[in-house]
């Protein structure tokens, strides 16, 4: 496995693989147990835009696993017009033994990976964010013992995160739902691959404006109406998105078992309530902290050699 630039890269069996190692991990931690997998190794953290869980998150992953971590902020390497996204990943390939970056453009991750002869780990693209997914799947799992046949229903705009957990729901056999505003759809190139995946894991894969969708659901996500980049856009998307907000009446028109995700940051008030937020089926602080284990279980597999169970 040399690069993880989407959850299109993997295979069920692997995303399974990833979640029960991440578990594991998880659980050797909370043992006391450090293991120093990735001694020596270190990881280059390249950044276009701010950050707090995935460059905290990926920085002590490291640690814990006997490694170290470098921060590149975006104003010191100017990826894209101090440097060329291919030269950029030639260099930091001479020097460290894998990259994680967060880029505007997908086509730069590709660029960097393209170029670089280390492994290239994807820590957020305007299309795609695998190692929150990640992170996503195994709070849901961990809440439901699996995620065969379960309901997710995304709330919000049809953005890189929706796409990396649609693709990822569809590899786990869940049941994704993408409610939207008309004219925020998720891709629909990426809802016709992840419908490709669903039909060999018996997922199921949608995309609709009706918030219908949240009704018997066993999972309420949302994530912020204006990504990073999009900020001029601002006060007209929350005219568009006003009525998609995860408030207590939405949250009620779910399963009684329900819980409530969010990757974060929050913009409280506008995609969530505070009283959803901090509610009794908010599992948001759980599944931040799982982009820690999740992150260690990919280091494990792509740098450190550890094997998959299959
Ligand atoms: N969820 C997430 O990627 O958070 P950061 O933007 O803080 O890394
Ligand atoms: N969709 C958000 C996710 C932040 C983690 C963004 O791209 O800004």
């Amino acid at each position: 496995m040399k690069n993880l630039l989407t959850l299109l890269d993997l295979e069920p069996e692997q995303v399974e693989g990833l979640l029960a190692l991440a578990q594991r991990l998880k659980s050797r931690l909370r043992a006391g147990e450090r293991e120093p997998i990735l001694s020596g190794r270190v990881l280059a953290m390249l950044f276009s835009k701010p950050s707090l869980r995935t460059r905290v998150s990926f920085e002590v992953g490291m640690q814990q696993l006997g490694g170290t971590a470098l921060y590149l902020s975006p104003a010191e390497v100017g990826l894209g017009t101090r440097e060329s996204p291919a030269d950029v990943g030639r260099v930091l390939s001479r020097y460290c033994d894998v990259i994680m970056a967060r880029v505007f453009a997908h086509a730069d991750i590709e660029a960097i990976a393209a170029a670089a002869t280390v492994p290239v780990i994807n820590g957020l693209s305007d299309r795609f964010h695998p190692c929150q997914a990640l992170a996503d799947l195994l709070t849901v799992r961990e809440a439901f013992g699996g995620l065969d046949g379960r309901r997710i229903v995304y709330v919000g705009d049809g953005n890189n995160v929706a796409h990396s957990l649609m693709v990822g729901g569809a590899l786990c056999g869940a049941h994704v739902s993408i409610v939207h505003p008309p004219g925020y759809a998720p891709d629909l190139e990426i809802v016709q691959r992840a419908e490709g995946i669903a039909v060999r894991t018996d997922g199921h894969v949608e995309a609709t404006e009706d918030l219908g969708a949240v009704d018997g659901a066993d999972v309420i996500y949302t994530d912020v109406w204006t990504s990073m980049g999009q900020e001029d856009e601002a006060a007209e998307r929350r005219r568009h998105f006003e009525p998609y907000r995860v408030d207590q009446a939405l949250v009620s028109r779910a399963a009684k078992t329900a819980i409530v995700m969010h990757c974060l940051p929050a913009h409280r008030g506008d995609e969530i309530t505070d009283e959803v937020m901090d509610g009794p089926r908010s599992r948001v602080f759980d599944q931040a902290e799982n982009r820690l284990h999740a992150q260690k279980a990919l280091l494990a597999w792509m740098v450190g050699g550890v094997e998959l169970d299959s």
